[in-house]
């Protein structure tokens, strides 16, 4: 088959595959995508949370400084990307409540907080009376609650648009054929050939598959980045004129060591997610998730059995061994990865998309993003 040759080929057209494209082509790069459905996969599922302060885990604070980065450029990021389209991403600076159901979940929210204090995070405690007074549909038996005024969200299927609009308006090619195989030459990737046989040549390479990125045939086996799936099932509700508004927030709990959250949308979209299992590639919705997160998200506000159920669905997160993204040059030549953003992809879209296009342009990792080059996981040799 003809072969088609680009400065920078993506393979894969999730949220980092379409950023890191978009951003490159600005860059003055030929750029393609290669994704038999660009903008599918995990974003149709994701519920878009910008949560760098309520998402904050003990071990993650050098994740931490990133998603802190990449949440201050959200609102410059997000006006572009809506300038230059037309497109409403539905972006929503609501902030977030966490709150605690009972002594054991209050205990862990206690020790957020003080884990956001000493990162000098803005959140503050409240009782659950105030719980319910920022949220009246929040259920009586609130023990508190941490009030997050700088945790958004934004609409992730309306940024995938979008994305894909800015690409086209840069010049990006849309390769829609699967990726089979990554080709090289020597010791440098030149390419990937298509499930259509077609050679797609080019100068370098992203690997920005999300959870299939570890699985690419011809990646060397001491170079796949160590991506795995980890599924999420998430529900859409839809709230009633008649009850609006259901939440004026984010709202989020620990149920039993389980992650509920309910973000509503400013159309009227309520998303309820989301499981966490390790279970390969399987997005089976099951009726043990979708009872799971009925059941936790009715403890906290118990006013949601009343809406209609719209949609279920599952999506597979890029987990990697630290949570944290890979980012930048591969130990191969020509191939560099965007891959592994685990819980956090929706959030680190703008910082990724500067951190590729600048490696891209200099070779180098920007100052915030070179924590994550995928060269922490390089396997040393032992010595016999
Ligand atoms: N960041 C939300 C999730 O991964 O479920």
């Amino acid at each position: 088959m003809p072969s088609r040759t680009s400065d920078v080929l993506v393979v894969g057209g999730g949220i980092i595959g379409l950023v890191t494209a978009w951003r490159a082509a600005q860059r003055g790069f030929a750029t393609a995508v290669v994704d038999p459905e660009p903008g599918g996969g995990a974003a149709q599922v994701a519920a878009g949370m910008l949560a760098a302060v309520t998402e904050l885990h003990h071990g993650e604070q050098t994740l931490l400084g990133l998603n802190l980065a990449s949440a201050r450029r959200y609102p410059d990021f997000a006006a572009e990307l809506a300038d230059l389209t037309g497109h409403d991403l539905g972006y929503r600076r609501c902030g977030t409540l966490a709150v605690a159901l009972d002594a054991d979940d209050r205990a862990h929210l206690r020790e957020l907080h003080a884990l956001q204090q000493q990162s000098g995070l803005g959140s503050e405690w409240l009782s659950g009376r105030e719980c319910r007074r920022l949220e009246p549909m929040l259920a009586p038996g609130v023990r508190g609650g941490l009030r997050v005024d700088g945790d958004h969200q934004i609409d992730p299927r309306r940024l995938t648009r979008a994305l894909v609009a800015a690409c086209e308006l840069a010049g990006v090619v849309f390769h829609r054929v699967w990726a089979e195989r990554l080709d090289r030459a020597g010791d440098r990737a030149v390419g990937v050939t298509a499930a259509d046989g077609t050679a797609l040549a080019a100068d370098r390479v992203v690997l920005a598959a999300g959870s299939l990125s570890g699985r690419l045939a011809g990646v060397p086996d001491d170079v796949l980045p160590p991506v795995r799936p980890v599924k999420g099932q998430v529900l859409r509700l839809s709230v009633p004129q008649r009850y609006a508004p259901f939440l004026s927030r984010t709202v989020r709990a620990m149920v039993r060591g389980s992650h509920v959250y309910l973000v509503p949308r400013e159309n009227g979209e309520l998303v309820v997610g989301a499981t966490s299992e390790e279970l390969g590639w399987d997005t089976t919705v099951t009726a043990g998730g979708v009872y799971e997160l009925l059941r936790d998200a009715h403890e906290l506000v118990p006013g949601i059995t009343e809406l209609p159920l719209t949609e279920t669905r599952a999506g597979l997160r890029p987990g990697s061994p630290d949570n944290a993204p890979l980012l930048g040059p591969s130990g191969l030549p020509g191939l560099l990865l965007a891959t592994g953003h685990h819980r956090n992809g929706v959030l680190l879209a703008p910082v990724t998309g500067d951190a590729m296009a600048h490696v891209l342009t200099t070779g180098e990792l920007p100052e915030e993003a070179r924590p994550f080059t995928p060269r922490r996981f390089a396997r040393t040799e032992q010595p016999a």
